[in-house]
């Protein structure tokens, strides 16, 4: 048999990876493409804490052009103005300036709710006009804006602080947690907690469990949720083993819980069907997970990373779940892509 040429095999391969790539962004746009028809039925003003951002004023941009939301650009106008022009965009930005004006009832605000974690006026006045990320989360709480987008320019916790701070978690929540949907070819997983709580006791795991699930459903997927660990179903005692198991027991027993969830298990009986329904024939779920939920925030971050690098996912997030109002804090270096697809997210969140 003739033996195959470096060069052809090299375009056999390159074939094969363009393949896979266009399955694996069809599947990332399939789902995003719900979302993003749910937000074009009644798009929301989203406040864009980083408005003289380069990238936010081309998602900006988009999402106006896209009928998917009404951006309100938090920055200098003559600023975002003059990018806006040298970027060649024909967009009519709204744009809010703290320093100009009084803003007295965002100052109010704001001072009244941290006044006795230790706030002063003078500091509450300094925060509102000087850091964006108290100001939108203040815009956000008067209803100035239905959500709030964030995160491209600051730390991940200093733009998170702000809205935890000022917004706080929903009525049924007491956690906030950060969710990346992971796509692959013919799967979608979503990875929690990713972002948020560094060591997360049992309470904590079932409620990032159930928040979610829920974000799950927002995307038409029908939650199975795994509490991961490096056991399966007490196959190790340690202690570091007991909380997914607890938090398992936690959500078996809460009548609200109306998707399958089992564990503690490791992840590959979390994936691999076989595995699970073989094995495990006891679990609760009747296919391979699709909500995985890491013990920690180690496990979680390095999780979906090495997914989405080494797996090749294509990764949407993180979503910020539990919050009282629709906040999303983005990671420093996002994409255009990025910040449009959160902000659908963050839309459909505020029509809900
Ligand atoms: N859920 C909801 N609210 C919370 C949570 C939580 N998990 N943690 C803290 N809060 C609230 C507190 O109740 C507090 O509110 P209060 O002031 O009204 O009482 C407020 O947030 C601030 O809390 P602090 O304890 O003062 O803040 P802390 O310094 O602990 O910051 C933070 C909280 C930012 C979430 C911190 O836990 C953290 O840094 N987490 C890890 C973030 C991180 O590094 N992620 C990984 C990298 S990011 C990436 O890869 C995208």
């Amino acid at each position: 048999a003739a033996i195959e040429s470096g060069a052809a095999r090299t375009e056999r391969d390159l074939d094969a990876y363009r393949e896979e790539l266009e399955a694996r962004l069809g599947k990332s746009r399939e789902m995003m493409r719900v979302v993003m028809n749910k937000a074009q039925s009644d798009p929301k003003r989203v406040a864009l804490a980083e408005g003289e951002n380069e990238k936010t004023i081309r998602a900006a941009s988009q999402l106006v052009e896209d009928g998917i939301a009404e951006p309100v650009l938090i920055g200098r106008r003559d600023h975002i103005l003059q990018k806006t022009e040298e970027l060649g965009l024909d967009f009519d930005p709204v744009v809010v300036n703290p320093r100009e004006g009084e803003w007295t009832h965002y100052v109010d605000y704001l001072y009244e709710h941290r006044q006795r974690k230790g706030l002063t006026r003078t500091e509450a006045n300094e925060l509102i006009r000087q850091d964006s990320n108290y100001f939108a989360s203040v815009m956000v709480e008067m209803g100035d804006a239905d959500a709030m987008l964030t995160g491209l320019t600051n730390h991940y916790p200093s733009a998170l602080r702000p809205p935890l701070q000022v917004i706080g978690t929903a009525e049924n929540a007491n956690y906030a947690a950060g969710v990346y949907m992971l796509t692959f070819r013919n799967r979608v997983v979503f990875c929690a907690d990713t972002t948020v709580n560094l060591d997360p006791d049992e309470e904590v795991l079932a409620e990032v469990t159930k928040h979610t699930a829920e974000l799950a459903k927002r995307f038409n997927v029908e939650p199975r949720a795994a509490l991961l660990s490096y056991s399966d179903f007490g196959s190790v005692e340690t202690e570091g083993v007991r909380k997914p198991r607890n938090a398992v027991n936690i959500l078996h027993d809460d009548p609200d819980v109306d998707f399958p969830v089992d564990g503690e298990m490791q992840a590959d009986t979390a994936l691999v069907e076989e595995m699970l329904t073989e094995t495990y024939e006891f679990a609760e779920l009747d296919g391979p997970a699709n909500v995985l939920v890491f013990p920690n925030l180690e496990a979680g971050n390095i999780g979906y990373k090495v997914l989405q690098r080494l797996g090749g996912a294509e990764a949407i997030g993180p979503m910020l779940v539990g919050m009282d109002k629709p906040v999303y804090v983005l990671q420093r270096g996002d994409e255009v892509k990025d910040i449009v697809n959160l902000a659908s997210v963050a839309v459909v969140d505020a029509q809900e």
